[in-house]
């Protein structure tokens, strides 16, 4: 089977695959994945002052205008210095990505997050400046609410995309007790196909009427492409406010708002 074929490349890290240059057939962490159209609105996170290739390390989706939307695991021990975003290119090898790559001036995180595992794992990133690319569009409750269990999904990492059926709510949060409203699993009881590592902030889509809406955001799951361990995704639906309430042109440093509000209530 492809997936016990795919496995063993979990153990390596994306630095090590990309010295061993197989980065074009390899270098997508999701697990049995074929190459994707372009997806207009992927975005990569890249180190600053990294290659674009080797610098990668989660994926995100563009919002419009000067927002991203990614996973706090990706972002929250890095300062908005450290980090690009490079948007809208299915090859991180092509020719043309300097010219997708942009700074990010703040990040914001959910305040509800803890660790991965404990959900609300939800970030926005703001860019110094706007920018021109056609940007996601966001699933809504009433889209999420009315899926069946078994929808197919597609999540999306390096240029490559994968598809999954969406499970049932219930199986999900017996299988992770922290798995509430504000989540979802994706993925087959037999395993085979899932994101895994480095695919992390990016976006599963799902196609509603022939266009593609993101319904949630790469998040965790135990190991990768395990039988009956799926993948679990943020439900974009359930932060359906605060991703407006993020979104609104409001900027602020993060940390030093929360400074402001603790003196002031002393
Ligand atoms: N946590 C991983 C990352 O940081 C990816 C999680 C997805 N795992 C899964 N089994 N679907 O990239």
């Amino acid at each position: 089977m492809h997936s016990r074929e795919a496995l063993p490349l979990l153990a390596l890290s994306p630095l090590l695959l990309s010295q061993l240059s197989l980065a074009d057939e390899v270098s997508s962490r999701i697990i049995n994945g074929t190459k994707s159209d372009s997806w207009p609105f992927m975005v990569a996170l890249v180190s600053k002052n990294r290659d674009v290739n080797s610098g990668q390390f989660c994926g995100a989706s563009f919002l419009g205008g000067r927002y991203i939307l990614t996973a706090v695991h990706c972002v929250n021990t890095k300062e908005a210095q450290d980090l690009d975003a490079v948007i809208s290119i299915s090859d991180l090898t092509q020719d043309d990505v300097a010219e997708h790559r942009y700074s990010v001036k703040e990040v914001y995180i959910h305040s509800s997050f803890q660790n991965a595992s404990s959900c609300n794992n939800i970030a926005i990133l703001e860019l110094e400046k706007e920018v021109d690319y056609t940007p996601v569009n966001l699933a809504g409750k009433h889209l999420r609410n009315n899926l069946s269990t078994g929808e197919t999904l597609t999540v999306m990492g390096w240029g490559d995309q994968d598809p999954v059926p969406l499970v049932d709510q219930t199986v999900c949060s017996s299988t992770y007790s922290t798995v509430t409203e504000n989540a979802f699993c994706a993925g087959f009881k037999a395993g085979g196909y899932d994101s895994c590592q480095g695919d992390s902030g990016g976006p599963i889509v799902v196609s509603n009427g022939g266009t593609y809406e993101q319904l949630g955001i790469v998040s965790w799951g135990s190991g990768c492409a395990e039988a009956e361990n799926y993948g679990v995704y943020a439900n974009v639906s359930y932060f359906a406010d605060w991703i407006l309430e993020k979104t609104q042109g409001f900027s602020y440093r993060q940390s030093e708002f929360v400074g402001v509000s603790l003196l002031g209530a002393k």
